[in-house]
């Protein structure tokens, strides 16, 4: 089974990959949050050097994420990356966010098969790196699914990854499971199942459902829950001491790499790490309101104190 995790623009970068594989055992693979790639001819700058920089991804197994509708630009950010020394490049087709979906790139694409299944064809030819896809169910509504899911078996694509929700969806409600048992038994490359799996019953709950199930990719869960990838192989649970010494060097190397700003970084992971405690709405009163580094680390200190 390969536990990977999942892509999460905002926190699941390097310096997060980094921090959790060292105070934890590496996931078999990560997925970098999406990248725009660089236009052809450009090298990858600033943001986007950063997180595919080889030297930032030393020793783990990490597949570049890129969102894009240009074919051309897709292939030549492969080119780069192909160069770098990776071995798959994936493409987004799920991000929901307004302003993405109305430049019809991320989910935005399945509005428009027709050009997406040009691009696939194009891309999947020309890339020197074999293309795995990340996929929403579609739009509005998962009927879209059956000619998306058509369009896909016609692909050499080198996995899919089925977030199985529609754009609409955002994260709410339950993920539509059947779509991606369908799509297991459907396309003739290897599927990976990503959504809402939080602990080592809901693993549990979807293999007993879905036997075929080789690849799972975790988001939130390990952003709730740091030792989750332990816990599914039937690790011991989470300790206080470990989430402590995590959330140390989490904040640590943030500072290193953005100064003042790590504490809005460490904001965003209390928003979910908040779930480790008996009382979340305690510890995010305690974190929410600090602003400067100061405050902030005298907030931390009195959740681990106090909280527990
Ligand atoms: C804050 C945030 C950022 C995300 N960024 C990305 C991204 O960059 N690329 C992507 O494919 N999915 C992104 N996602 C979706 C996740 O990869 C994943 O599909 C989603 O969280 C559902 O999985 P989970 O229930 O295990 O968290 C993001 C989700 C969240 C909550």
């Amino acid at each position: 089974m390969i536990l990977s995790l999942a892509p999460m623009e905002g926190i699941t970068g390097h310096v997060f990959r980094w921090a959790h594989a060292d105070c934890f055992s590496a996931l078999d693979r990560y997925y970098t949050p999406f990248l725009a790639p660089p236009r052809v001819g450009k090298p990858f700058t600033n943001k986007g050097l950063r997180e595919v920089d080889p030297a930032s991804n030393e020793g783990l197994n990490v597949v570049p994420q890129l969102l894009t509708r240009s074919a051309d630009e897709f292939v030549w950010a492969a080119r780069l990356l192909a160069d770098m020394g990776y071995a798959e490049v994936n493409l987004n087709l799920g991000c929901p966010s307004g302003t993405v979906v109305s430049k019809g790139k991320g989910s935005g694409f399945l509005r428009d098969l027709d050009g997406l299944e040009a691009f696939l064809a194009d891309v999947c030819e020309r890339s020197p790196l074999p293309v795995s896809v990340k996929t929403r169910l579609g739009l509005e509504s998962p009927d879209e699914y059956e000619r998306i899911l058509e369009l896909y078996c016609r692909m050499p694509l080198a996995e899919l990854i089925v977030h199985p929700r529609v754009q609409r969806d955002g994260y709410d409600g339950k993920p539509r499971r059947e779509f991606y048992g369908e799509t297991l038994e459907r396309v003739p490359f290897p599927v990976a199942y990503n959504g809402d799996v939080f602990s080592s019953e809901d693993m549990g709950e979807l293999l007993a459902a879905y036997p075929g199930t080789r690849h799972v990719m975790l988001g939130r869960g390990v952003l709730m829950n740091p030792t989750l990838p332990r816990e599914i192989a039937g690790g011991a649970p989470l300790a206080m001491e470990e989430l402590s010494r995590f959330h140390d060097d989490l904040y640590a190397a943030y500072v290193a790499e953005m100064g003042g700003n790590a504490v809005f970084r460490m904001k965003e992971w209390w928003s979910y790490a908040k779930h480790s405690f008996a009382d979340p709405a305690a510890v995010w009163r305690l974190i929410r309101k600090a602003k400067k580094a100061g405050d902030y680390e005298a907030a931390v200190v009195r959740v681990f104190r106090e909280l527990a």
